[in-house]
């Protein structure tokens, strides 16, 4: 049996009805086959700082665990402040830091698709190239395109909350596909 290739995704907000949870949702259903996609929740994290390492939460050890065990990654950021969320930003140091002595970084190398959107014109594409900048340092290999930004994302949901925009979401099946294919070219 063929191996599934594994995608974890996090959403870069915690409220409730978050458009990005929604967005994120929409990617898991838009997945290419032969890929199993885990959401991964970053609502358990508590304020990182580096007194922490060595002797991480669990919360952090947890959601680690699943991102390392993953081939690629997708994250899904609204926009703050001209910015990507705190919150997220928290969440990506505290997954990021060693442990135990030990350097394990799981963006290290690996293929990652950003997502942002917003209520707004621009979708948050502010977000979006800051978010780009962290992972500079964190080296991972993040998709150039396509770029999805989604504009008014409020208006392309139905009733039940769900990303409901067909243009949206063949969109993001194409960043999806991307990069799947930027897991194969790895490990070709
Ligand atoms: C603190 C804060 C700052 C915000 N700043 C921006 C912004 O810079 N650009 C923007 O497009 N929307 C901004 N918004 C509006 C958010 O896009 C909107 O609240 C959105 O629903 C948040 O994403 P979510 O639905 O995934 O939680 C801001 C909202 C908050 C709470």
């Amino acid at each position: 049996m063929v191996e599934k290739i594994k995608i974890a995704g996090i959403a870069g907000s915690l409220r409730k009805g978050a458009y990005s949870k929604a967005v994120l949702n929409a990617a898991k259903e838009l997945a290419p086959e032969g890929t199993d996609f885990e959401i991964c929740g970053i609502e358990d994290i508590p304020p990182f700082n580096q007194d922490m390492e060595g002797n991480m939460p669990n919360s952090v050890k947890e959601v680690k665990a699943k991102l390392m065990a993953a081939d690629a990654i997708v994250i899904v950021t609204p926009e703050y402040n001209f910015s990507f969320p705190g919150v997220l930003k928290n969440a990506i140091d505290a997954l990021s830091r060693p442990e135990g002595g030990k350097s394990a970084n799981p963006f290290d190398s690996k293929p990652l698709a950003i997502m942002s959107n917003s209520p707004y014109m621009l979708g948050g594409s502010r977000a979006y190239y800051q978010l780009r900048q962290v992972f500079v340092y964190l080296n991972a290999n993040v998709l150039n395109r396509p770029e999805v930004i989604i504009p008014f994302v409020n208006d392309k949901l139905d009733k039940e909350g769900r990303l409901s925009d067909e243009a949206t979401r063949e969109h993001i099946k194409k960043q999806l596909e991307a990069l799947v294919q930027a897991v194969r070219k790895k490990s070709a």
